[in-house]
Order: C-alpha cells, then structure tokens, then sequence
C-alpha cells in the first residue's frame, strides 16, 4: 500500500473512494455541510434529518456522487463514517477508520481509497498524531496474508482484492503532517512484515529462515548483520539456548542486526525477540488442541524485525541492535529432559523442571550476549512467555516488568501512543524465592503461583546491572480481534510499534 497527503478539497479529489468521518455533533439534523451536499444533490441533508445515520461508531454511509458535466473529475462515491464522539476521539480512532475504509473498498472491489481528517480535532488528538496514526490503519488494513494460497485467477468474484493506494486528505500545509504520514507509513510496513512472519507456518518460518530474511532486511537498509549457528553458539557457551535447540533438527540461529543511525559510541538500545519457531512443549509435552498456535511462538522476535525494517527504512537518529535467538521446542532423543541441568552463557546453573518453559532458556543466553557484546544503554525484550500473562490481562494489554521503573514507565506511555498498551507487573523479591533449586543455582519455573512474574524474575539473572525491561505478549500477539485494521483471526504484529515509539521516543 502507499499512501501520500493530499489537500485537494473533497469536491475535486478524484477517486473511486472517498470516506469522511463525522462525529456525532457533526450529524445532527440541521447541520449543514454545503460542500458535500452539493456532491450528494443533498442526499446527505435527508439522510441526517432521517436520523438514519447519527455519526456512531458502528455507522456508515455510503452515497453516490451526483453524475453532470466532468464526470470524470472528483470522488465517485462518499463513505460517510460514524466517528463518535468528538472528544472521546484519540489515535486509535484514526486508524480504526482507515481500517473501515479499506474494508469498505475491498468488499467494493475497489484498489484505491481516499480518507479525509475529521475537521476540528478535539485537543487531545493533534494533527501529527492523527495523520501518523490514518497511515498506520491503511498500510495496517491492506495487509493480507495470501502467500500460500494457490495464486489468484482474476476470475474468482471470492479473490480477495487488494487496496493498493492510499490518500490522506488534510488541510493543512505543514511539512510535519508529511513526516508523520512517513513515520506512520513505515511503523505499519514494519508491522506487516512481522505479520508475515508470524503467519507463515514452522515448516516455513524455521530458525534459519528468520535469519535470511534478517540479512534481507541489512541488505536493503544498509544494517549490520550478524548470524550465530550452533558452533559460534558452542563458543559462546551458550549452554541454555543450545540445550533446546538439541531437541530438533533444526538449526538454530541467533539474529543480530544493528542500525547505526545515532553518533559513533553512543551506547545502543538493545531489542531482543523471542523467536520460538514452533513450540511443542518438549519431553513436557502440550495437549493436542490449539497446538498449531505455537507457531506464533516467534512473535517477539518477529517484531524485532519488523521494528528493525522501520528503523532502517526511516533512518532514525538513534543506535539500535536488534536480537533475535532463534529455536524449534522439538522432541528428539537429545531433547532436554526434566531434572536435566544446563550452563547458560553468563556462568548459572539451571535446573529444567519444565521442558515447556523453554523461551526463557534462550532468551537468557542472548540477554547476556548482547549486554556483553554491545554494552546497551537499555534492554527491552519481548517475548510470548507464559500463559499466566494471558490469564492475567487477557487480550488488551502486555504484561511489562523491569529492573528499571523509569524503562517501565516508557514503555507503558510509547505502548500508549501505538494503542499497544502493556500494564506493569511487580517484580518483587519474595518472588524470586520461586526459583530456588536443590540441585543448581536456579529452576525454569516457578510453579503456578505468579507465573509471569517468575518467568521475568528468571530472565532478570541475565541482565546484570543493565537498565532491562521485559514484555509479555502471550495474549497479545496474535489471535482474534474486532479491530478493523486487523485482520478477524490470526497475526498482529504486536508490539512492533510499541518498540518503535518507545526507541523513537528515545531517539529525540
Ligand atoms: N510459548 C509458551 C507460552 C504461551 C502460552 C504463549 C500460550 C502463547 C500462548 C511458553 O513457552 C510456555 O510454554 N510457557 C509455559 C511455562 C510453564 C511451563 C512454566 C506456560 O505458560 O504454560
Ligand atoms: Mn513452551
Ligand atoms: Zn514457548
């Protein structure tokens, strides 16, 4: 999808597509909108003082351009979306209506759409933010996974039909409006190709696929790459990611990219993703039902590639090493068992009382390996840790947990921005009493009590002194969801924009 500003008024704005958002005081009956009723031969009068459509959010409209002399000029049609209430409007309201543009165009069988800026924005939605959140809702909306789907013929009336162009109608003539389309732009794009990632199954997306697609990504953006097999793994003694990756056969790799867009030696922000490529539960075994799911276990690390793609195409100001250990949970005659004790790079000891509680095992062989090798200035990992978090807070929020309560607190706020909201969870020492082991220095599980929590006490061994901030997005990267920008089931991406406001933030 590419998407442009325009600020042709709406009568001269040519396109199969037009949506205007009117909120709810904008749909009174009585209200006048001279402009449009022209173009609807005053269509839209009846329609408000019919009460038919009174600006909800559920509401649409879609009405007909008055046919006469230059036909060919200006919108062909007018899809009048219901915005609510104009104060309750915030970011996410704009990407929901890109979203039900692009929905509305597709069941039209149209590949190109237009959406106006609500005129008189409340001020708590400012210009910049709504631009930079409309162009995220329609590159986020286009996006559709048909990679392994037999080709479409251009026959078939159930072909789906991708939108292809985008424009933003705005009034304004302010250079800041065509950042924020850029940025938001490049946020979805990045997102996208997370949802990729995560939708293609583990018989696609293996440890070594991810990692091609990482030197793609170096390649086109200019990026460091570097790639760990087993034997690099081997000499970094990285005792705890090998052990699970033993259980397959099945490479695995550990993702390194960096983007150095900030000043030479300034200490890097360090994204590390959990890239689990599917996720059996090992020798602990998962119940049958819903195992398909775990491939979405690569999630986290998914996301750090698709915030890594942003960073790169958008060229932020700011160093960045993204991280990605890369792994099957498989079952072989080498897989790890239970009571099995492993070195983990940084020197611990570790007790696997649980085969399934693998992704903490990889993750804090390159947490320690980053923080060694790149000296970060902060650490955020993301990762789809346990189903605690899920029974915790659902499907709305990410759980987040750090040794640093300012890092915390970013993220909360840069997951706000995105509307990818993560909540904190303590991380208390009484906790940590969990994972004491009779037999080495720590266990991979706590038991049930505060599962999540245990599991981010667990990876905090690894991260020493560093400022490290932990996301749990068990319940949030994927699933079933209502948003239109989204697709009903499957991929969402979650949380690459919540990575790419918190390092854009960063970067000033
Ligand atoms: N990948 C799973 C966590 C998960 C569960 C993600 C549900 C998405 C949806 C993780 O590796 C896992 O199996 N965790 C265990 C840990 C337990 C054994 C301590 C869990 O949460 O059950
Ligand atoms: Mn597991
Ligand atoms: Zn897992």
């Amino acid at each position: 999808m590419q998407t442009r500003l325009s600020r042709d008024t709406h009568s001269e704005h040519t396109t199969p597509l037009l949506a205007i958002p009117l909120f709810r005081d904008d749909a009174l009956p009585g209200r006048r909108h001279p402009a449009l009723d022209r173009l609807t031969g005053g269509l839209l009068e009846r329609a408000l003082e019919s009460r038919d459509f009174e600006g909800r959010e559920e509401q649409e409209l879609l009405l007909y351009v008055r046919g006469g002399e230059g036909l060919e000029a200006g919108p062909q049609r007018l899809l009048l979306l219901g915005a609510g209430k104009r104060d309750d409007a915030e970011a996410d309201l704009m990407r929901r209506l890109a979203g039900r543009t692009v929905r509305r165009a597709e069941s039209l069988r149209i590949t190109g759409v237009s959406l106006a800026l609500p005129q008189d924005l409340p001020d708590g939605l400012a210009p910049k933010a709504a631009v930079q959140a409309a162009a995220e809702g329609l590159v986020l909306a286009a996006w559709n996974f048909r990679e392994l789907h037999s080709p479409a013929t251009g026959q078939d009336e159930r072909d789906p039909v991708r939108v292809m162009e985008g424009a933003l109608l705005v009034e304004a003539d302010d250079p800041a409006l065509e950042e924020a389309r850029r940025v938001g732009s490049a946020f979805a794009e990045g997102q996208n190709l997370a949802r990729d990632l995560q939708s293609r199954p583990g018989n696609v997306a293996t440890p070594s696929h991810l990692a091609e697609v990482a030197l793609g990504l170096a390649d086109r953006f200019g990026l460091g790459a570097t790639i760990l097999g087993p034997a690099e793994m081997e000499a970094e003694e990285m005792g705890a990611l090998l052990s699970v990756a033993r259980g397959s056969d099945e490479e695995p790799r550990l993702i390194v990219l960096e983007h150095r867009g900030g000043k030479e030696g300034e200490r890097p922000l360090a994204l590390v993703g959990k890239g689990l490529t599917f996720d059996s539960g090992g020798i602990s075994i998962k119940p049958a039902s819903g195992m398909e799911d775990m491939k979405f276990d690569m999630s986290g690390g998914a996301a750090v590639l698709g915030a890594m793609h942003a960073i790169g195409a958008l060229g932020l100001p700011v160093n960045v090493v993204g991280v990605g250990p890369s792994s099957e949970n498989l079952i072989n005659g080498s897989a790890n068992k239970p009571g099995d004790i492993v070195r983990a790079r940084s020197g611990k000891t570790i007790e696997i009382i649980n085969t399934d509680a693998e992704g903490r095992l990889i993750l804090a062989d390159a947490l320690s390996w980053v923080i060694d090798h790149h000296r970060p200035a902060a650490v955020v990992d993301c990762a789809t840790l346990t189903g605690a978090c899920v029974v915790a807070l659902g499907h709305h929020a990410a759980a987040v947990l750090g040794t640093d309560e300012a890092l915390v607190e970013e993220l909360r706020t840069a997951g706000d921005r995105a509307s990818e909201r993560c909540w904190p969870l303590p991380l208390w020492k009484p906790y940590r009493k969990q994972l004491e082991s009779t037999f080495a220095d720590l266990r991979n599980v706590g038991g049930r009590p505060a599962g999540t929590i245990t599991a981010a006490w667990f990876l905090s061994e690894f991260t020493g002194e560093t400022s490290w901030a932990h996301l749990d997005i068990a319940g949030t990267a994927y699933g079933e969801s209502e948003l239109p920008y989204r697709r009903s089931k499957g991929a969402f991406g979650f949380p690459t924009r919540l990575l790419l406001e918190w390092v854009r933030g960063r970067a000033g």
